[in-house]
């Protein structure tokens, strides 16, 4: 099993704080926000990861990361996304890295409280398709949203006025190597990116989607608000551990 983090992106909803740095190395309390889905990959025992950067100060990554011997890893691989074309462009330029193995990709700017290693281990159990993690928010419109009927998910709309649940589609995601066959076959959204719910829809029209409910908290930091609360709860989730 692979692992990619998707780091890329201008992050201008954070303007002027990623005026000159990258989103994914502002602080998250006590650590720059990349080091939480690092650890999340690591804590769910992938050991091959590839980050993709992008936007402003690319190289600090390098600097900051090395070989991740702070994750306990032997050698972290990198790539460069240029411009803003979208969470699935990202994540096409894993295709050589992934080489055929299923892989969880995960954005860097989410932020979890929980261990994902069981649902990667049920993943690896399904013989092919995707699988993504759900977690019922306060506010789907900020998310895609997912459309259940019992135990099967029927759609997912991104960002929908009228949400049709309040389970938001987190950003970590599971996939068999087909990923890069279907990215493939997108075309930019109105806001010009190639988008990782076209992704997902494929797979579920195709009925090779499974879905688990994420535990613990979870929260993205790519405004103000959601960068705020993710420093609450690091800082609480670092306060429990301490004591
Ligand atoms: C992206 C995805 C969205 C998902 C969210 C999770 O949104 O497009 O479906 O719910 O990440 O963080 P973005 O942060 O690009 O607005």
């Amino acid at each position: 099993m692979k692992g990619v983090v998707l780091a890329g992106g201008l992050g201008t909803r954070l303007h002027p704080l990623t005026k000159v740095t990258n989103k994914h190395l502002l602080p998250v309390y006590d650590r720059p926000m990349i080091y939480y889905p690092i650890q999340t990959l690591v804590d769910a025992g992938i050991r091959e990861i590839l980050i993709v950067t992008g936007g402003n100060n690319a190289g600090e990554f390098l600097r900051l990361l090395g070989n991740g011997k702070q994750f306990g890893l032997k050698h972290i691989n990198y790539t460069y996304q240029e411009g803003e074309g979208g969470i699935a462009e990202a994540l096409g330029l894993a295709e050589h890295f992934v080489d055929g193995e299923p892989v969880v990709v995960i954005l860097g700017d989410n932020i979890i409280e929980s261990n994902i290693r069981q649902a990667v281990v049920h993943f690896s159990n399904q013989e092919h398709g995707a699988k993504i993690l759900l977690k019922q928010v306060a506010d789907p419109q900020r998310f895609g949203v997912a459309e259940l009927d019992n135990d099967r998910i029927v759609g997912i709309e991104e960002k929908p006025a009228a949400p049709k649940s309040d389970y938001a589609v987190t950003g970590i995601y599971m996939y068999d190597a087909d990923v890069f066959s279907i990215i493939k076959t997108l075309v930019p959204s109105q806001r010009g990116e190639l988008e990782i719910t076209d992704v997902n829809n494929d797979y579920i029209h195709r009925s090779l989607m499974t879905y688990e409910i994420l535990d613990g908290w979870w929260t993205d930091a790519g405004t103000f608000e959601s960068l705020y609360r993710a420093n609450c709860l690091a800082a609480s989730q670092a306060g429990t551990s301490r004591s």
